[in-house]
């Protein structure tokens, strides 16, 4: 299956509180089947789940081995991936530190971790710096729909960046659909 089949399940063009939108409104796909294809990851973390449409779509696309855990401020959306059982959702706030730390424990790392919260730029910032450093040597950190792209605040995610050994590579997608937040960040840690 193509992560375009894996996505077209769980969609939804009008909110994300019925679906994802990571293939419909947005254009994050292709991106993310360059960065995943050739990877066999134990353990994604999504930011943000709605309503469960897009944890749903990765443990498809991941297989059976990889655990997805997505972590939310509420449950009430949820829709998908409550019957998988790679699929692990947490109640909790990505940018507080004792959330993460109940429910992630105090040093579990990630292949993946993929921020499709609040889309504010503070909480961006906050769960960078609680997460970074739980991401795996060759693994991802991808921000989606990066709205406020100042230069500023591009300085602040390079610098945050370059602290973890990581790389970081804008994506400016608004063009491709017309679809104004469609920006996102992809941070991958270089191999020690
Ligand atoms: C765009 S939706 C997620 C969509 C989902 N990833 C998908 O593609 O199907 C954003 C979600 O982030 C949640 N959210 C907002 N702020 C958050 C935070 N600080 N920590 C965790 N989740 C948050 C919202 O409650 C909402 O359900």
């Amino acid at each position: 299956m193509t992560i375009h089949d894996c996505f077209k399940k769980y969609e939804d063009y009008t909110t994300c509180a019925k679906g994802t939108d990571k293939g419909t409104a947005h254009s994050y796909l292709q991106v993310y089947d360059e960065c995943f294809r050739d990877m066999t990851p134990t353990k994604v973390l999504e930011i943000g789940i709605a309503s469960g449409g897009s944890l749903a779509a990765w443990a498809d696309y991941f297989g059976d081995q990889t655990t997805i855990i997505g972590m939310d401020i509420t449950l009430k959306n949820v829709i998908h991936g409550k019957n998988k059982a790679n699929v692990q959702m947490i109640l909790g706030d990505a940018t507080r530190f004792s959330d993460i730390h109940q429910h992630l424990g105090v040093e579990g790392s990630f292949d993946i971790i993929i921020d499709d919260g609040s889309h504010r730029f503070v909480d961006q910032v906050c769960s960078m710096v609680l997460l970074l450093d739980r991401v795996k040597d060759g693994g991802y950190y991808i921000i989606e729909d990066f709205v406020e792209l100042t230069e500023e605040n591009l300085n602040i995610i390079g610098k945050l960046a370059t602290k973890h050994q990581m790389h970081a590579k804008i994506y400016d997608l608004r063009s491709v659909k017309g679809e104004w937040s469609d920006v996102m960040i992809v941070m991958q840690k270089r191999a020690s």
